[in-house]
């Protein structure tokens, strides 16, 4: 059986085919259920056992080297269409994943398609800056407690660096160098020393905005933000300016919104008041005008700041900040894709 065995290894491996009929015949001959494989495996029992193991080495090596054999056979005359049988060859090589838009771009992008509709231009302002842009220029008061250290990183070599606290900077930078007529929004990252919770985060996002011409109102200013919130939540939403404080404006008003969930009715997001708080606003205070070069007899404005998270919070009903921050791929997801 040995010699069999061996005989069998040197025709098989002399073996040469001009054809596929002539490696089907090896297929039949050698490798198919009557071949001579298996008459070989069949006459394995009646080894003594004592040579068993040595024929059962011979022969497993024999059944490699046929089937490696016919493979070889096999490809040199397999055809394009067998290749591709089934296999649609248009198909993308992978799937390709997309990725989705961070939910604070789209409403920040949002917020910025709304207002270059109507002429604003965008600009941006530094991260880092100094108390004059953030504070001074703005007429914070010296005492003032939005720069107590509590509110504000500051960078402890040099007190007058540091962390923006809102984007109210950037109009102190534009209207510094750029002559009125002045119509931007300046979107941006903001920083406050605030303990993290579901309602809070030490960086957010802010959108400002600034119009400086002459007799700007503030008629302009309520017909402004009614068209953007209009834009922003839906036709049927209302505005209600409340009075408010903010040293750089004056008069100055916060912004509340019909609630765009329960449409005023009252639900657990409005606190059944069927209004949202979305924004500050107010007329630029002649003491900012001045402080940058703008002479107040002449000019007005106003300005108006908000929060991305918040808004973004509100569109989407979000419950917590910090999931903007964590970057889980099960809540990223849940976002426009970006094609
Ligand atoms: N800077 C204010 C804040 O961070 C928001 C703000 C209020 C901006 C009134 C304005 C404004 O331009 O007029 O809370």
């Amino acid at each position: 059986m040995l010699q069999k065995i061996s005989q069998l290894l040197e025709i098989v491996k002399g073996f040469e085919a001009h054809n596929k009929e002539q490696v089907e015949q090896f297929r039949l001959q050698y490798l198919s259920k009557k071949g001579e494989l298996s008459q070989l495996f069949d006459m394995f029992k009646d080894v003594p056992n004592d040579q068993k193991k040595e024929f059962g080495k011979q022969l497993n090596f024999l059944k490699q080297v046929i089937q490696e054999k016919y493979d070889f056979l096999q490809s040199q005359f397999q055809s394009t269409e067998d290749v591709l049988q089934g296999i649609d060859i248009t198909l993308p090589e992978n799937p390709i994943r997309l990725g989705s838009n961070h939910p604070l771009s789209i409403v920040k992008n949002r917020i910025i398609e709304i207002f270059l509709k109507i002429g604003f231009v965008v600009s941006e302002g530094p991260e880092i800056e100094d108390d004059w842009h953030v504070f001074t220029a703005l007429n914070f008061p010296l005492e003032h407690p939005a720069r107590d250290m509590q509110d504000t990183f500051f960078i402890e070599k040099n007190p007058d660096v540091l962390l923006r606290t809102h984007t109210s900077s950037v109009q102190v930078r534009v209207m510094e160098h750029q002559k009125p007529p002045i119509r931007a929004v300046f979107p941006g990252r903001v920083f406050r020393n605030e303990a993290i919770s579901a309602r809070a985060h030490c960086i957010f996002h802010q959108i400002e905005g600034l119009y400086i011409d002459t007799n700007v109102s503030f008629a302009d200013l309520k017909q402004t933000l009614l068209y953007f919130a209009k834009e922003m939540f839906g036709v049927d939403t209302q505005i209600r300016l409340r009075p408010s404080y903010f040293p750089f404006t004056e008069p100055s008003a916060e912004m509340d919104i019909s609630c765009s969930i329960c449409g005023g009715k009252g639900c657990n997001v409005c606190k059944y008041s069927g209004w949202v708080e979305i924004l500050g606003c107010g007329m630029v205070d002649p003491n900012v005008l001045e402080n940058c070069g703008i002479d107040s007899k002449i000019y007005t404005g106003f300005a108006f700041g908000m929060g991305v998270e918040r808004i973004t919070m509100l569109k989407y009903q979000i419950k917590d900040i910090r999931l903007f921050f964590e970057n889980d791929i099960r809540f990223l997801r849940q976002f426009e894709a970006v094609l």
